[in-house]
C-alpha cells in the first residue's frame, strides 16, 4: 500500500454563530491558508490492528489501541473500520499535523476528523464521497461540541462557502467578488463545548431574550448572503461589526477579542467581529486590499499573538 498524504482546510464563521446551534441560518467560508494533514503509511511487517498515531501538535503519539475507548480518534478510526466492513485496521502509522490554532474557532477539530477520513479511506483504496465523509465527521463533532450546529463540518467538507441552517440542505454560496479577510488570534484557548453549553442553559432560562437575538443575528445572515452574492462589501462588512455587537449582547465577547475589533476597525476595516464559539480564539476583519497590511502589522503590535490574511476566492 503506498504511503496517502491528505489535507483539510481550516474556516471561518461569517455569520450567525451560536444563533446556528438553534436552527438559524449561518454563513461560513473556508480558509485554505491554514490545513490539517494527514501522512498514512503502511507497515507491511505489522500485523493487522497495529496502527500508531503521531499527532505532535497535542503531544499524542500512541498505539490507537492503547487509546482511551472515549478518545475521539479511536471513536472516528472505528466508524472508518466499520464503513468499510473491517474489523480491524491494516497496520499503519497515522500522522497527524496542523496549521490551526487549536481551540481557536477556526474548525481545527473538524479539519483533522476530515483530513483523517478523507487519508484513512484512500488508504483502504476507496476514497468516501463528500456525504459521507461529512456525516461522519459531524458524528465526531458531537464529542467535541456537545450540540454542534454541523456548520463546521460542512463548510471544512466541502471547501466552498455555505449558508447553513440545521437540518436543511446546505446552500453553497456564489461570491462576487473576492473577500479579504484578516485573522488575528487573542492567543487564548476557548473551548467551543463549554461555551455552548453555558448559552444552552442561558438559553433555557430565558428563551425569549436570547431567541430575539438570534433573531437580529439571523437578519444579519440574510443580509449578509445578499451583499456576498451582489459583491457590497461595503454594506457586508458593517453587518459583520453589527454582528460583533450582538454577539457582544449574547456574552460570547471579551476584553481581548473587543480589543482586536476595535484596532481593525480603527485601521480602516470595512468590518470585524470574533468568529466562532467566541470568549477567545480568532477575529476576523473585512479588508481592502490597500489597508490589509497595516491592519495586520497593528493587529500584532496592539494584542494579536498571531494574525494572518486570507482570500476566500469566488
Ligand atoms: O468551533 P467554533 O469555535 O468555530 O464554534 C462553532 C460555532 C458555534 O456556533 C458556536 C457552535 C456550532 O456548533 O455551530
Amino acid at each position: 500500500m503506498p504511503a496517502i498524504t491528505s489535507s483539510a482546510p481550516g474556516k471561518t464563521i461569517l455569520t450567525g454563530e451560536h444563533a446556528v446551534v438553534y436552527g438559524y441560518p449561518a454563513i461560513a467560508v473556508p480558509l485554505p491558508d491554514v490545513q490539517a494533514r494527514v501522512h498514512i503509511l503502511a507497515n507491511p511487517k505489522g500485523i493487522s490492528g497495529e496502527v500508531f498515531i503521531d499527532a505532535p501538535a497535542i503531544q499524542l503519539q500512541s498505539m490507537l489501541n492503547d487509546l482511551d475507548a472515549s478518545h475521539p480518534f479511536r471513536i472516528l478510526l472505528d466508524i472508518i473500520s466499520q464503513e468499510f466492513g473491517l474489523e480491524k485496521l491494516p497496520a499503519c502509522s497515522i500522522k497527524i499535523t496542523s496549521s490551526i490554532p487549536l481551540a481557536s474557532g477556526l474548525g481545527s477539530g473538524a479539519a483533522v476528523s476530515i483530513a483523517i477520513i478523507r487519508g484513512v479511506s484512500s488508504f483502504l483504496g476507496h476514497p468516501l464521497p463528500d456525504e459521507k465523509v461529512n456525516a461522519i465527521a459531524y458524528e465526531i463533532e458531537k464529542i467535541y461540541h456537545g450540540i454542534p450546529s454541523g456548520i463546521d463540518n460542512s463548510v471544512i467538507t466541502y471547501r466552498r462557502p455555505v449558508y447553513f441552517k440545521k437540518g436543511d440542505l446546505i446552500e453553497f454560496l456564489n461570491l462576487k467578488s473576492p473577500l479579504n479577510l484578516v485573522v488575528a488570534n487573542t492567543g487564548i484557548m476557548a473551548e467551543t463545548r463549554e461555551i455552548v453549553e453555558e448559552i444552552h442553559t442561558a438559553v433555557e432560562q430565558e428563551a425569549d431574550k436570547y431567541h430575539n437575538l438570534f433573531r437580529r443575528i439571523s437578519r444579519i445572515t440574510d443580509e449578509s448572503r445578499h451583499f456576498l452574492e451582489e459583491g457590497e462589501l461595503t454594506k457586508l462588512g458593517r453587518a459583520l461589526t453589527e454582528n460583533h455587537h450582538l454577539l457582544q449582547e449574547l456574552g460570547v465577547s471579551s476584553p481581548e477579542l473587543d480589543q482586536l475589533v476595535d484596532v481593525a476597525l480603527r485601521e480602516g476595516a470595512l468590518g470585524a467581529k470574533l468568529s466562532g464559539a467566541g470568549r477567545g480564539g480568532n477575529m476576523i476583519a473585512l479588508v481592502t486590499e490597500d489597508v490589509q497590511d497595516a491592519i495586520l502589522r497593528s493587529l500584532k503590535e496592539n494584542g494579536a499573538v498571531n494574525a494572518f490574511s486570507s482570500v476566500v476566492s469566488v
